[in-house]
């Protein structure tokens, strides 16, 4: 006779055997299957075939997995506030119908996999998301880079637990999960001068739609001084006299993730000015070693902050006299 409190004793503690898949497909397989359900005893199934099981079924294998799934967004509306049949499915809305896994849970494409290497293609993947969140901010996903480059909901998005504060980001911040593919913007961000991003004041969807957008790369705004406006709006102006690369583009002059030059310059003045401006018709000549900063009558472009010594008002000016951009 099999001792049935001491069976469940030992399989359903914290540390439990019948916690881990394999072992509780064992279990479930050879005591239950049958009794829970008749989708166990299917045979031949093609995909059109499969039939939904329901989320205790999963749950009976996949106890971990299922308790922290629970924290989630998902489980919240799937079971609290379900809209529709498809939610009510709760894991087969998005993993698919079940019935073929659990007569093989081996068997590579018994079910939608999201793992990764998963034998599930990528669109197909993508797809089982898109059905409830297609638009909306993912209105130019189709086409985007990061479609293009095959970048799965996936690598951004873990919806099996609550891993961030917010978005079900697959790691435990928005800007960590960018960097697992981004390195070089990482290194851009720990640059001398940069946006504070790394001291947690702004993420890259404050500029970027990693989703898609109209206007490369991926920016949230129709240009990029519409990006930078957002927080920097006294830049827009209107000014009664404007600097032309400034209304033509921020990225003139900055960079903007970061720099190793002051105020995340593209390059150091007087050089930035001067890739534009010729001394032609200023007072002076050519900077010489007696004109530096420690000669003997330093040039007041070549000390503190340069040309902008005098032209101050660089972004434009709203002064009368200002059309040198002196106040
Ligand atoms: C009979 C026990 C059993 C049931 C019931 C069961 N699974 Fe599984 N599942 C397993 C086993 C065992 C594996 C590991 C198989 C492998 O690694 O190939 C697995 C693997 C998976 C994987 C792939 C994991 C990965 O690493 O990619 C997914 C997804 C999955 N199951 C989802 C479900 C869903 C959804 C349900 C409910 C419809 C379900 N399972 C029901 C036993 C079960
Ligand atoms: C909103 C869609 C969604 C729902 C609902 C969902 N899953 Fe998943 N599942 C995923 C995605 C995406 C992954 C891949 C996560 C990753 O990248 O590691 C995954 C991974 C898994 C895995 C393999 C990795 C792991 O965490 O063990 C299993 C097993 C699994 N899901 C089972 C379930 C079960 C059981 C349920 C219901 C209790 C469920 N899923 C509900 C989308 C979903
Ligand atoms: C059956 C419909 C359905 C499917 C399939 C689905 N979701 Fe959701 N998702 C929802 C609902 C409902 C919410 C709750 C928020 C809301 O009201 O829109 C949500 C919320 C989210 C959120 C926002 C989380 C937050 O904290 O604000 C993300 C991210 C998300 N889903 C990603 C995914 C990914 C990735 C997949 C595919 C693996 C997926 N969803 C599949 C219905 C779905
Ligand atoms: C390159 C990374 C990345 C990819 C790929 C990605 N997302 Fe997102 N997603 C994000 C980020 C970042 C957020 C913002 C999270 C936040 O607000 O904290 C987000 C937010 C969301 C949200 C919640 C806010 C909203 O817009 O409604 C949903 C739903 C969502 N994504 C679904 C998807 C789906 C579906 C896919 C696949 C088609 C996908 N995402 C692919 C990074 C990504
Ligand atoms: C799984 C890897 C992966 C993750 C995670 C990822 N990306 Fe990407 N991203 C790519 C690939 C691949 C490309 C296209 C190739 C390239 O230009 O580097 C790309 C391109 C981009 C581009 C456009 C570059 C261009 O030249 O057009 C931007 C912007 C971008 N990603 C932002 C993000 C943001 C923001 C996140 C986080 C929310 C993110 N990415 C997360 C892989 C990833
Ligand atoms: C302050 C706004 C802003 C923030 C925050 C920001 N970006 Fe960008 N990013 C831009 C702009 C503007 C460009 C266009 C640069 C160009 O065209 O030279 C860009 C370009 C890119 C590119 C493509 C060009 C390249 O340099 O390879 C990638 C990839 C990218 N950003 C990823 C990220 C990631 C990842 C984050 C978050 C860690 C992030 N960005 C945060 C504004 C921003
Ligand atoms: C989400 C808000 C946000 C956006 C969008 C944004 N910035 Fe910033 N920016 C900041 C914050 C916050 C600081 C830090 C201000 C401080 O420390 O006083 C900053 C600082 C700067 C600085 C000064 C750095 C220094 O060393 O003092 C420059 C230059 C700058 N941003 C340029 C840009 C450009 C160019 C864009 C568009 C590509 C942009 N910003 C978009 C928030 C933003
Ligand atoms: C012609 C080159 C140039 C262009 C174009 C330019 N900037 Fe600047 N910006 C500078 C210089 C030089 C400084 C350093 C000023 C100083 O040292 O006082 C600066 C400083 C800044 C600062 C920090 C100090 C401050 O004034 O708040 C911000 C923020 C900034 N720029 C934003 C922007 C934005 C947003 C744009 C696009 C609308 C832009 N810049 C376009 C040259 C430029
Ligand atoms: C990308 C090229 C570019 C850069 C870099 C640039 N400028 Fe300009 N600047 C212009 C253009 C174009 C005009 C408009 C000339 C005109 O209207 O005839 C202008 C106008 C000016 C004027 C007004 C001159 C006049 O004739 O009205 C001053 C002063 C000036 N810039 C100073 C600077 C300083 C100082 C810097 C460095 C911080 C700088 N510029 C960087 C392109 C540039
Ligand atoms: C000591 C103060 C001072 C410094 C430093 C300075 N300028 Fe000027 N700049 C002036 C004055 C004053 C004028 C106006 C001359 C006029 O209206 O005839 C002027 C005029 C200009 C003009 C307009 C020329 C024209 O033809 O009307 C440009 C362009 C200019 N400066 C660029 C620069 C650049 C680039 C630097 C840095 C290499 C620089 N300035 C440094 C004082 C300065």
């Amino acid at each position: 006779m099999v001792d049935i409190d001491r069976l469940i004793a030992v399989t359903a503690g914290p540390h439990g055997w019948w916690r881990r898949p394999r072992a509780a497909a064992f279990l479930f397989l050879f005591a239950g299957c049958a009794g829970l359900t008749s989708a166990c005893l299917a045979e031949d199934e093609d995909a059109e075939q499969r039939t939904y099981v329901g989320t205790e079924v999963c749950s009976a294998c996949h106890a971990v997995t299922a308790e922290h799934w629970k924290n989630t967004v998902h489980a919240r509306a799937f079971i609290g506030a379900p809209r529709n049949e498809n939610e009510k499915k709760t894991c087969e809305a998005c993993h698919g119908p079940g019935s073929a896994h659990l007569r093989d849970p081996g068997q590579a494409d018994g079910i939608t996999r999201f793992s990764f290497g998963s034998v599930t293609g990528i669109a197909e993947q993508n797809d089982a998301c898109l059905d409830c969140h297609r638009g909306g901010a993912r209105l130019h996903w189709s086409g985007s880079v990061h479609e293009r480059n095959e970048v799965a909901c996936s690598d951004c998005h873990n919806p099996m637990a609550r891993l961030s504060t917010n978005g079900l980001m697959a790691k435990t911040s928005l800007n960590e999960t960018c960097f697992q593919c981004h390195k070089t913007i990482r290194a851009e961000f720990q640059r001398r001068s940069h946006m504070p991003l790394p001291e947690g004041k702004l993420t890259c969807i404050d500029c970027h739609n990693p989703h898609g957008s109209v206007t490369e790369p991926l920016l949230k705004t129709d240009t990029v001084n519409e990006t930078c406006y957002q927080c920097h709006a006294e830049k827009r102006g209107p000014f009664l006299f404007e600097h032309a690369p400034v209304q033509d583009s921020c990225l003139n002059c900055h960079s903007p993730h970061g720099s190793n030059h002051d105020k995340l310059l593209v390059t150091a003045r007087p050089v930035l000015c001067q890739q534009c401006h010729s001394s032609v018709g200023h007072m002076n000549d050519l900077l010489t070693r007696a004109n530096l900063a420690n000669g003997s009558w330093p040039d007041p472009r070549a000390i503190g902050r340069s040309c902008q010594n005098c032209h101050a008002q660089i972004h434009g000016s709203n002064h009368p006299s200002g059309a040198r951009f002196h106040r």
